[in-house]
């Protein structure tokens, strides 16, 4: 059993790095030896000596676990690190998806791009602890860039599997999978879970505006405090991805903060 933090979100906590998975070639999955309350789409500020601190999302929460593409400066230094080394987190932060109760097997559909698969898993894992039947497509652009693909073929959830090559899956983006997964799911899904690249999240958001299917977006932005504080993730009108994010329950580029009631 992990420690849980203790110590309040904003100050970060030194944990050490309990197991390190290879993913892909530029992908690892860091376990530390620690844990937090969170909820799936919920985020971390992760803190290296010398670098400025980056957002990542929470793959599992206990213990703390993170899925990180090496892409610049603190990706790459992150994937230096090797299991006993210590590294910074405050947290969890923001808003993640909403999982109210489930009528036994009420359908939900994650749909997941890039390392945006990585909240999705933690989301699949508890609304299947909550009942529901959960439905998920993972996409990328090719066989070996799909992540996580192992953990969710070991969860009770009906998975397609796209990438834009053919090499793996249906061939073409994940919105391609996305009128087949609702046509084999069990009923109308209570939400459309989803967390990719913005294009990706704009066509979820289309189709399901046109299905008349509640949306939950998780959605990216430059991230300096994630308090709140420094203004710099405004993802759209007046919203801040760290504070009213970053999973929205609509898409938050066209929707202004005074149309929409926002409870919570
Ligand atoms: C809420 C939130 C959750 C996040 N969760 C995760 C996560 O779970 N795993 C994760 O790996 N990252 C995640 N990120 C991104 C992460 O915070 C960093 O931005 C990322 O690690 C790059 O930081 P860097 O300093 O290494 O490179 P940077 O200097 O910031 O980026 C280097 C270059 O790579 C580009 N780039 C950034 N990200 C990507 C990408 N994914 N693919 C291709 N090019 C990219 C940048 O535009 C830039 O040109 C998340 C960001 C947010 C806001
Ligand atoms: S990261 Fe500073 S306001 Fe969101």
């Amino acid at each position: 059993m992990s420690e849980n933090l203790t110590q309040p979100i904003n100050l970060p906590q030194a944990l050490r790095i309990s197991r390190i998975q290879v993913e892909n070639s530029s992908t690892k999955t860091f376990v530390l030896d620690g844990a937090v309350e969170a909820a799936p789409g919920q985020f971390v500020m992760v803190w290296l000596p010398g670098l400025e601190d980056k957002p990542f999302s929470l793959a599992g929460a206990d213990p703390i676990t993170l899925t990180v593409a090496a892409v610049g400066p603190f990706s790459r230094a992150l994937h230096q690190l090797k299991v006993g080394d210590w590294l910074w987190v405050r947290g969890p932060l923001g808003r993640g998806y909403d999982l109210p109760p489930a009528a036994p097997n009420e359908p939900i559909l994650l749909i997941g791009g890039g390392y945006g698969v990585a909240p999705l898993l933690f989301l699949a894992r508890r609304a299947l602890a909550g009942g529901y039947h959960v439905s998920a497509i993972i996409g990328a652009r090719s066989e070996p860039d799909l992540i996580l693909t192992r953990e969710f073929e070991a969860l009770d959830v009906s998975l397609w599997l796209t990438t834009e090559d053919g090499s793996l899956g249906q061939k073409g983006r994940v919105t391609d999978a996305v009128s087949l997964a609702l046509a084999e799911t069990p009923g109308k899904p209570k939400a459309v879970c989803a967390c990719g690249p913005t294009g990706m999240l704009l066509a979820v958001a289309a189709h399901c505006a046109a299905e008349n299917i509640p949306v939950q977006l998780g959605w990216e932005a430059h991230m300096r405090c994630g308090i709140g504080l420094c203004g710099s993730c405004e993802v759209g009108p007046g919203w801040l991805t760290c504070l009213d994010g970053p999973v929205f329950p609509f898409n938050p580029l066209k929707t202004s903060p005074l149309d929409v009631p926002y409870s919570g």
